[in-house]
């Protein structure tokens, strides 16, 4: 599945990423560590916080209460604010483009 990253400088950055793997695992194999993800991926540290940009299909993919209180718990949430840990890549994602979330 190809993403597309924006950073918090601005820049750009496309992976490629297998299916099944997180959003959240697969920014961070590309190298990009300024998504935390302190916890790891079990939905309490609210550090892999991203905006979805393009392919609104990932906002619909169900969100957990979990998540969903986690996100109220953020200054900077917006309409499109997911957390990329609770994201799961599937073709449906493709071409998906997310900007990491400035640091809450
Ligand atoms: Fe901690 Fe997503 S990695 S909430």
């Amino acid at each position: 599945i190809s993403i597309t990253v924006k950073t918090r400088d601005g820049a750009l950055r496309t992976l490629d990423a297998p299916e099944g793997l997180s959003l959240m695992e697969a920014i961070r194999a590309g190298g990009i560590d300024e998504l935390l993800a302190l916890c790891g991926g079990c939905c309490s540290c609210a550090t892999c916080h991203i905006y979805v940009e393009e392919a609104p299909e990932a906002l619909k993919s169900p969100q957990g209460d979990d998540e969903n209180d986690l996100l109220e718990s953020l200054d900077f949430r917006k309409a499109n604010s997911r957390l990329s840990c609770q994201l799961t890549l599937s073709p449906e994602l493709q071409d998906l483009v997310v900007r990491i979330a400035p640091e809450d």
